[in-house]
């Protein structure tokens, strides 16, 4: 099944560049897409090629670039491409093609094309500050965003000229988050709302210290990111700084336990689903110091106390699923998990492997339903993992 984290497998993509010099990136977009499994099919304004050659992104891709509506590949350019095309991405987008699309011009390949359409169009704008602010530009995205077309906005940074600004081509991962989530919109999940809580929790010892674990949050993010691409509507809690894109994702960052209890506890009155992928706290220190505790050469003693257990403490007419992180006796544990915090499923896994659980991108996991069936299965990525993950939760729906 091609949802989720692998959607883009089998995927026809065009890949529009145009004259920015951000061009260099639309290599690493096409790069990347193609990598997904995606067919992609890059398309080059005559400006773009000055910043890059038609032959980098064939050799990427594997396919020829187009860069004109006169180019012999066998058929009528912009129809063809415009038909094969499941999205159409033009990235980096410069002013000029943004005005020339607002105005429904048709006086090139890409303009052609993008006319003729009738698949979704993603647009990352790249350019300079004062061109990206002009109120020109601004009502040509406008009148894009009013005729269904998404922006990825850029991002503020070193700008060609030297000058910092708005108008840095969006981040690469954020640039594909914002495909996936297009492309995903009417997915199995589509209407569904799925609160997940990623990281682990870090318990305040004084300003400048904690008490917190291994989790690397990347179960949480693969998770939240094929939900997003199966067309749910994502909340993500999850402990601040973790990488990974949230393209289309109410994120909320949280702390602590007791912060990620209220904010959880909030968010699922009107949840479908509450995945806890969080590697929550069990314990916090009783009493957190309000200054920077100083060095001494004596022991500390901290006494630590229970932290509430979320799971335990939200209740409503949501669908529960929670993890179960063991070093032994896994699927007895797991139950009893399953069992105390009245879950409907329960992702076990045994995290004292080597090369699977906390930090890794690979997991084992075993699911254990409420009606006491397991499903286990071998090492995989842990994009894999979320997208079987959904698969059975979109069952349970
Ligand atoms: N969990 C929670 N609140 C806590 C601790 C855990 O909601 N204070 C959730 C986790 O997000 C996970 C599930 O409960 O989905 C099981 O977490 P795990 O760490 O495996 O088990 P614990 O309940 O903490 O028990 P133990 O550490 O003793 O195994």
């Amino acid at each position: 099944m091609t949802s989720g984290n692998n959607m883009l497998e089998g995927k026809t993509i065009i890949l529009g560049i145009t004259g920015s010099i951000a061009a260099f990136k639309g290599a690493d977009i096409a790069s990347k897409l193609t990598r997904a499994g995606a067919n992609v099919t890059v398309v080059m304004t005559e400006p773009a090629c000055r910043f890059i050659t038609p032959l980098t992104l064939e050799s990427i891709t594997g396919n020829q670039a187009v860069t004109s509506l006169w180019q012999e590949t066998g058929g009528i350019n912009h129809i063809t491409l415009a038909e094969k095309a499941d999205m159409v991405l033009i990235a980096p987008a410069t002013a000029s093609i943004i005005a020339r699309l607002a105005g429904g011009f048709a006086d090139d390949l890409l303009s052609c094309l993008v006319l003729a359409t009738k698949s979704p169009v993603v647009i990352a704008p790249a350019m300079h500050t004062a061109m990206y602010e002009n109120k020109l530009t601004g009502q040509n995205i406008q009148k894009l965003k009013e005729c269904g077309f998404m922006i990825v906005e850029p991002g503020e940074g070193r700008l060609a000229s030297g000058a910092y600004g708005k108008g840095r081509l969006a981040d690469v991962e954020v640039i594909i988050g914002a495909v996936k989530l297009k492309l995903g919109v009417n997915g199995d999940l589509a209407g569904k709302k799925i609160v997940v809580t990623a990281g682990g929790t870090r318990e305040s010892l004084d300003p400048v210290r904690y008490i917190g674990n291994r989790s690397s949050g990347k179960t949480g993010y693969e998770i939240a990111q094929a939900a997003r691409n199966r067309g749910a509507c994502v909340k993500l809690v999850t402990t601040a700084g973790l990488p990974g894109e949230t393209v289309g994702m109410e994120v909320f960052e949280i702390e602590a336990a007791q912060d990620m209890l209220v904010t959880v506890r909030e968010l699922v009155k009107d949840a479908d689903c509450l995945i806890m992928a969080a590697a929550v706290a069990d314990f916090k220190p009783e009493k957190p110091l309000s200054s920077k505790m100083k060095k001494s050469d004596r022991a500390v003693n901290i006494k630590l106390i229970p932290v509430p257990d979320i799971l335990s403490e939200v209740k409503g007419k949501f669908l529960r699923v929670g993890f179960a992180a063991e070093t032994e006796n896994l699927e007895y544990n797991a139950r009893l998990k399953m069992k105390n915090k009245d879950l409907d499923l329960v992702v076990a896994n045994d995290v004292s492997g080597k090369g699977a659980g906390f930090g890794s991108d690979y997991n084992k996991v075993t699911l254990i339903y409420r009606d006491q069936t397991t499903k286990d299965y071998p090492l995989m990525a842990k994009s894999h993992v979320a997208d079987i993950l959904l698969d059975e939760i979109a069952g349970l729906f």
